[in-house]
């Protein structure tokens, strides 16, 4: 067997959510009424311009993509309200950039800090390459940051401060003086990951230029409804992103995927509608959920929820097991650090769906 870096040792392979295949298979239910409520998903598929574009691109697929997108990096400035020299963009959606983050900034035993319960791929990435986590926290009863806690644990080796807005799977807010706090009291990378930000409404691009220690990180996964493309972007002094251009993957955009985030960016419609009915359904999903006595919901600025059900005597791995009975896929939040066995996530679906749902959750837990 050839010896592999030691750090392997620490890793297990991913395991991904079900997919509705799956479960449709197993439980003998048709895939369109399967209700997928695991990934963070847009439930009412990508934009046509989007569609149109790809088909639109097929005769091209024979040539490498073009690996600078400046027209690609003009529209996500324009939309983010920045410079095209301050955006950088990744071929396997935002997770991408993590890595690319960690291979610009991290040196063995260098630290990053992170707030669990929050999304764990900064670790996973940041870990690969020798970093040892530090960890701040997050109040889950008050859904906010703990902010003394990041403050506290901020040292001459931390080189990346994760910062989660919305906070996933919590759903909860990070207030702009916080984040302020933060970024003041170091010379680390203060990594905003906006993954969710239209959802909430509010975002910190605005500090960018003010503070060149600031990487906001977005992706097209979520209201943009491409998660099947993979493309994220970062937002970033000119100077960070001239220094990770230089060691990225040259070619991880396709052609496809760059046709697409163009052809979105252009339908303004479809970005308003998506963002209006997820947090149409967000709320929905909130109030019907409240009236259900043994779950507890918390309120959320994001398109999921997180529901606390020790209430309702099933551990979280035998409700979502049970769910999955009925065709609903949710999140089980166990394997998130500093969560017990008692939590779920649950993300929005089309309005049918949703009510779909809260029936048969009332049904099981009732
Ligand atoms: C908080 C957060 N950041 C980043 C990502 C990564 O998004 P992408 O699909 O662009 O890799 C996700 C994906 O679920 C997420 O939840």
């Amino acid at each position: 067997m050839v010896e592999t870096r030691k750090v392997l040792d620490e890793f297990n392979t991913y395991v991904p959510g079900r997919s509705k295949k799956e479960i449709a298979q197993k439980y003998g239910i048709k895939e369109e009424n399967i209700i997928k409520l695991g990934s963070n998903e847009n439930p009412w598929g990508a934009s046509p311009k989007a569609k149109q574009a790809i088909i639109d691109c097929v005769d091209e697929i024979n040539r490498y993509p073009e690996s600078n997108h400046e027209y690609l990096k003009e529209e996500i400035a324009r939309y983010a309200g920045v410079d095209k020299d301050m955006v950088i963009v990744g071929g396997d959606g935002a997770d991408e950039l993590f890595d690319v983050l960690a291979k610009a900034l991290i040196d063995p035993d260098d630290e990053f800090i992170v707030h669990p319960p929050t999304y764990t791929y900064y670790e996973y990435v940041f870990k690969q390459h020798n970093a040892k986590a530090v960890y701040a926290s997050w109040n889950v009863e008050e859904n906010c940051l703990d902010v003394e806690s990041v403050l506290n644990n901020i040292t001459d080796r931390t080189k990346a401060i994760f910062l989660c807005t919305p906070n996933n799977p919590t759903g909860g807010l990070i207030a702009q003086e916080d984040i302020v706090r933060i970024i003041e009291s170091t010379d680390a990378l203060v990594v905003v990951d906006e993954a969710y930000w239209e959802f909430s409404e509010t975002n910190n691009v605005n500090l960018l230029s003010e503070y060149d220690n600031v990487f906001i990180i977005r992706t097209f996964s979520k209201v943009m409804g491409l998660a099947g493309l993979r493309i994220g972007y970062g937002l970033t002094s000119p100077e960070l992103v001239e220094k990770m251009s230089r060691i990225k993957p040259v070619f991880s955009l396709t052609v496809p995927s760059q046709r697409a985030v163009i052809a979105t960016l252009s339908d303004e419609d479809y970005i308003k509608e998506s963002t209006k009915k997820s947090i149409e359904e967000r709320e929905y999903l909130y109030d019907s959920i409240s009236r259900i006595d043994n779950v507890k919901i918390y309120p959320s600025k994001s398109n999921y929820l997180l529901m606390d059900i020790r209430e309702t005597g099933f551990t979280a791995a035998q409700l979502s097991a049970k769910l999955m009975e009925y065709g609903v896929i949710v999140r089980d939040c166990t394997s998130f650090q500093e969560m017990d066995e008692y939590y779920i996530r649950i993300s929005v679906e089309t309005h049918p769906k949703n009510v779909k749902f809260v029936k048969i959750l009332e049904e099981v837990v009732g």
